[in-house]
């Protein structure tokens, strides 16, 4: 069976062809990150636009990659939700519109889901049940994945996404967007927790977490440094550090909690903060001094791509999930409302 994936539901634009007898067989993106640093945020009307000039070239150049054509695939899957409205649309039509042309079903895959099979490509694959930890720039989610297509959120962000947090927090620093991965490379350069910032209801029971609270904390404490002027390149290092750590801990300790509260053993990262190095350590190491293991994509799978809506979809044909009639797409789509595979 062989499937392309495409994916557009927010700044890239990701496809790929996933063959279930050898995998991935090719996989392309096309980020549209410097479109949208000079206005320090994604801007939704010219993603859309950009997927729109981006896509159908990029399908051109995986297909060549791998060696095939649109006539040999068994189907085209695309994100159909949750994103941008917009940008959603674009992969949406392009993906129903290569379908029908080739006479093959049209899959639409829900993006978070994608993001928790994505570890499922690599050699060392978890097996159900299991927890998945998503943490990407619009959800922070703890899901209790019980089988394939039963999803249960058991704990979530009450305000920003960890992805959020990291990218307004990188702002106050003056970095640039995306802020996640610049702040995680300026905490680099620090190496102590000097500012011992809140770890968000971390003392309270239960799975739920915020993020809201601990970037006003950083904000206030960049004014204070500001005012005594000793805002220099060292502490803005301790800041993102000390930001970081707080995050990490936070994901770390409540990720813990979820495998002891439901007793399983395995836990997935998966989502664009799950390519943070200091969260992937942490995890491991703690983990790895229980009977307890960790799984993550390789960090090109854990930010959105191609591979892991061709890899979705293709499990969800494989399961008999009838092909969609008409383009689907949803701006807010919840992960419990999946059926099971
Ligand atoms: O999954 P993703 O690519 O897109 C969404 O579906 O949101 O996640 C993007 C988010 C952004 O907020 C970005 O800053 C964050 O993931 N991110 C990171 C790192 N790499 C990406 N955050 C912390 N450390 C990183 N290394
Ligand atoms: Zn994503």
């Amino acid at each position: 069976m062989l499937v392309l994936g495409i994916e557009t539901s927010c700044d890239e634009t990701g496809v790929a062809v996933y063959d279930a007898a050898q995998g991935i067989r090719a996989h392309r993106l096309y980020s549209q990150i410097a479109l949208h640093a000079q206005y320090g945020g994604v801007v939704p009307e010219l993603a859309s636009r950009d997927h729109i000039r981006k896509l159908l070239p990029l399908v051109e150049e995986t297909l060549r990659e791998a060696g095939i054509t649109g006539g040999d695939l068994d189907a085209v899957a695309y994100t159909a939700g949750p994103g941008l409205i917009g940008a959603v649309l674009v992969g949406g039509t392009v993906a129903t519109g290569l379908a029908m042309a080739w006479g093959v079903p049209a899959i639409p895959v829900h993006h978070m889901e994608a993001h928790l099979l994505a570890p499922m490509l690599e050699e060392n694959p978890p097996e159900f049940p299991f927890v998945a930890l998503l943490v990407s720039g619009g959800h922070t989610l703890l899901v209790d994945v019980a089988a394939p297509g039963n999803y249960t959120v058991i704990g979530e962000s009450l305000d920003d996404a960890a992805g959020e947090a990291f990218d307004k927090t990188a702002k106050l620093l003056g970095l640039p967007y995306p802020g996640g991965p610049a702040l995680a490379a300026l905490a680099e350069h620090s190496k102590v927790d000097r500012f011992d910032f809140p770890r968000p209801m971390l003392k309270k029971p239960g799975l739920d977490m915020s993020f809201s609270g601990l970037k006003t904390a950083v904000m206030l404490k960049v004014r204070e440094l500001e005012a005594a002027d000793e805002l220099n390149e060292s502490a803005r290092a301790d800041l993102a550090n000390s930001f970081q750590c707080a995050v990490v801990e936070t994901l770390v300790a409540k990720s813990l909690r979820a495998l002891d509260q439901t007793g399983y053993v395995s836990l997935v990262v998966a989502g664009g903060v799950g390519a943070n190095k200091k969260l992937r350590q942490d995890l491991q190491q703690i983990l790895s001094q229980t009977q307890r293991q960790v799984f993550y994509p390789r960090p090109e799978y854990c930010t959105d791509n191609g591979a892991m809506v061709a890899f979705a979809g293709a499990q969800r044909m494989a399961s008999g999930q009838p092909a969609a009639q008409g383009v689907v797409a949803k701006a807010r789509w919840a992960l419990d409302e999946l059926s099971a595979m």
